[in-house]
């Protein structure tokens, strides 16, 4: 049976990429729906552009949610200076035909939960973890429904990108993350540890750019401008895929080495902000709820996005 994902993103030039590889031909997954949150830049941009890219991959069947557009406490802090004004740098933007659901995105999400049996559904949070923590505030019975989630966000090793403490997307609310953090659902976790692992170098752009059909077009110019911003800032080859991480693991979890091990959020501090405290060598016996992703197959996760860009020609 396909995996049931709700995914909830703030495209985002790496959540777009996320969407493409979802939508890809042949993917075993059963997608319930997309919530959009306000993130990398404001909810009605972020949900406008959830749909415009569904229209590019032509999946204008799944149904397209906004849930919350500001954190939980602190005022919403965005990216657009990686992720350009509208979100989507590189690419043209319109208005998309498809509609956006009138339903609210969190209540959405609890609905879908509250009708799935126990431990079939699985989120895929790629932006502030806002709408997910308003779902668990508001009904905590979806817990037991949830199988995991599988979730793009934190740092360890690599230390922060927004601040020398914080990863963005913790950063940008920490208390839904601690909500989401301190709870027992089973978490699979890519902080920028791994995500720094997958840099978009020459060589894969090239291969992108030979593909050749409307989606890996997108992505090739999507990348183009989120290379250079990332390129700059951290002097690599290219810009760190974060949220395709998220889908890859979906799709193929052996691309992945995980630990288990108890991650708390430090929300208040502000030198430390959005921190994740990631208790991977086990110096405490905090409940291990959370599994974090240390390394990755690199050529193995270029392969498998380059074979679903492939699937839209
Ligand atoms: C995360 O922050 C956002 O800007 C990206 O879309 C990604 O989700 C990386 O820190
Ligand atoms: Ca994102």
């Amino acid at each position: 049976m396909s995996t049931k994902v709700i995914i909830d993103c703030d495209p985002g030039l790496d959540d777009a990429l996320n969407l493409f590889m979802a939508f890809g031909d042949g993917v075993d997954i059963d997608i319930l729906g997309i919530v959009a949150v306000a993130g990398n830049v404001g909810l009605a941009k972020t949900e406008r552009n959830t749909r415009l890219l569904c229209e590019i991959a032509g999946r204008s069947d799944i149904p397209v949610f906004a849930g919350c557009d500001a954190p939980l406490n602190y005022p919403l802090a965005t990216a657009e200076e990686v992720h350009g004004g509208e979100g989507l740098e590189g690419i043209e933007i319109f208005q998309p035909k498809m509609p956006l659901q009138s339903q609210n995105g969190v209540e959405f999400i609890i609905e879908t939960l509250r009708s799935a049996e126990e431990h079939s559904v699985t989120l895929v949070p790629t932006g502030p973890l806002t709408n997910i923590a308003a779902a668990i505030i508001q009904a905590p019975d979806i817990i037991p429904k949830i199988k995991e989630i599988v979730l793009m966000g934190g740092a360890l090793r690599e230390g922060g990108n927004i601040t020398p403490s914080a990863e963005f997307n913790i950063y940008v609310d920490p208390h839904a993350a601690q909500i989401v953090f301190d709870s027992d659902i089973p978490k699979i976790v890519f902080g920028l540890d791994v995500t720094h692992q997958v840099l978009v170098s020459t060589e894969v752009m090239s291969r992108i750019q030979a593909i050749g059909n409307p989606v890996s077009d997108a992505a090739y110019n999507l990348l183009k401008s989120y290379n250079v911003f990332d390129s700059d800032k951290y002097g690599e080859d290219g810009a760190p895929l974060h949220d395709p991480c998220t889908i890859a693991y979906v799709l193929k979890p052996d691309l992945f080495k995980l630990k288990a091990c108890n991650i708390r959020v430090e929300a208040d501090s502000p030198i430390t902000r959005g921190h994740t405290a990631v208790d991977f060598w086990h110096a405490t016996d905090l409940p291990r709820t959370s599994h974090w992703a240390y390394e990755v197959d690199r050529d193995g996760f270029f392969n498998l996005l380059i074979e679903l860009l492939e699937t839209y020609s």
